[in-house]
């Protein structure tokens, strides 16, 4: 919630002009809105809270709007939020420059990208192997403070992101998404969780964290934004190891605290690519040529060892590179 320094700055440097009566207009938005977030400078100046400030740039409901929801049910079953590809923002800053968009910089610019064949609302698949690890787990253990979060490795190439972060390990930099309302300066504030049957049932709030070729999300009960609670908003700073609690490695696994239940999911991918000279022109295509197929083949056992143990080296490897 509170962008630390240089994220400011680096938010700062960007064309960060949201409203143009006439400019463009992103397709679901008011005319001439590009994004719809609050002014970072105003939140500022404002301790973060921006009382009874209209956002002249909010989609029309019902909220959580179609194309922002996530969810989490098992490793190869559930939503993140990544940089929306089709941003007409992140176009003219970003893609037309054969640049990328780190998450922290698309941040008030995203879309959902789910692995398995649930889609929620306007999401679209992800793109095949751009997810290398995900553990997800469930801890229903407290009345009025359940949550499921999931944990892993992003190949950065695959989904067109920058993974370059200042401060690795720290997502302020790298990025957080969340449902923080507006007025407390969130900057997804019409994003949230599909509630649906095929989704979350009673999860009302979520919180992101990526960068550095990691990712981490948490979808909470409703109430548990504030500090202290499992979708605590205020540590956007920690990273995923501290605020989660998570250590990060390969394969795709299930725990479910209240049954005790562990599984394996068995997912066949290629070798990773050691490359890191894909344009932004080739990773947006390579982003946009996803279709409606799912990610990944998988099959749950309850014993089996992981497959993909090879990978995990690459994927350091990879991170060092990108941090240099
Ligand atoms: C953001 O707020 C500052 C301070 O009120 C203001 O000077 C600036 O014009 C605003 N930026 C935009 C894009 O509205
Ligand atoms: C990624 O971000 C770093 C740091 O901001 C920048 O130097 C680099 O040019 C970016 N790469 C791409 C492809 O956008
Ligand atoms: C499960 O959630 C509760 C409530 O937030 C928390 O106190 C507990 O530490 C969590 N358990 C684990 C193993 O993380
Ligand atoms: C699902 O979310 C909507 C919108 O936030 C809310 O009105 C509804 O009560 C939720 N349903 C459940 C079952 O949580």
């Amino acid at each position: 919630m509170l962008p630390s320094l240089a994220a400011v700055v680096a938010a700062a440097s960007l064309v960060r002009a949201q409203f143009d009566p006439n400019g463009p207009t992103q397709p679901g938005l008011p005319q001439g809105c590009v994004g719809s977030f609050p002014n970072l400078t105003q939140c500022q100046i404002s301790n973060w809270y921006l009382g009874d400030t209209v956002d002249r740039c909010a989609p029309p409901g019902p909220y959580p709007v179609a194309g922002q929801q996530v969810y989490i049910k098992d490793p190869t079953n559930f939503c993140i939020n990544l940089p929306n590809p089709e941003s007409i923002f992140l176009a003219n800053n970003f893609y037309s420059w054969n640049k990328l968009p780190t998450v922290v910089q698309a941040e008030g610019f995203v879309q959902s990208f789910c692995m398995g064949s649930y889609l929620p609302p306007g999401a679209k698949p992800l793109p095949q192997f751009g997810i290398r690890s995900a553990h997800v787990l469930k801890n229903f253990t407290v009345p009025g403070q359940h949550y499921i979060q999931i944990h892993g490795y992003l190949d950065c190439e695959v989904l067109g992101i920058n993974c370059t972060s200042s401060a690795p390990g720290l997502y302020d930099d790298a990025g957080q998404y969340d449902d923080g309302p507006f007025i407390n300066c969130g900057k997804e504030p019409y994003s949230g969780v599909d509630n649906s049957t095929q989704a979350n049932p009673g999860m009302q709030h979520y919180v992101e964290m990526a960068g550095n070729g990691l990712y981490c999300m948490r979808v909470c009960e409703p109430g548990n934004l504030m500090a202290g609670r499992p979708c605590d908003l205020t540590q956007d700073t920690a990273g995923c190891e501290k605020f989660m609690k998570v250590q990060f490695g390969d394969g795709f696994t299930f725990t479910d605290l209240v049954t005790g239940e562990k599984s394996t999911a068995t997912v066949s991918m290629p070798p990773r690519k050691t490359t890191t000279t894909t344009t932004s022109a080739e990773a947006k295509t390579s982003a946009a040529a996803a279709s409606g197929t799912a990610a990944v083949t998988a099959t749950t056992s309850k014993s089996g060892a992981l497959k993909n143990g090879a990978f995990a080296g690459l994927v350091l490897i990879a991170g060092v590179l990108a941090a240099l």
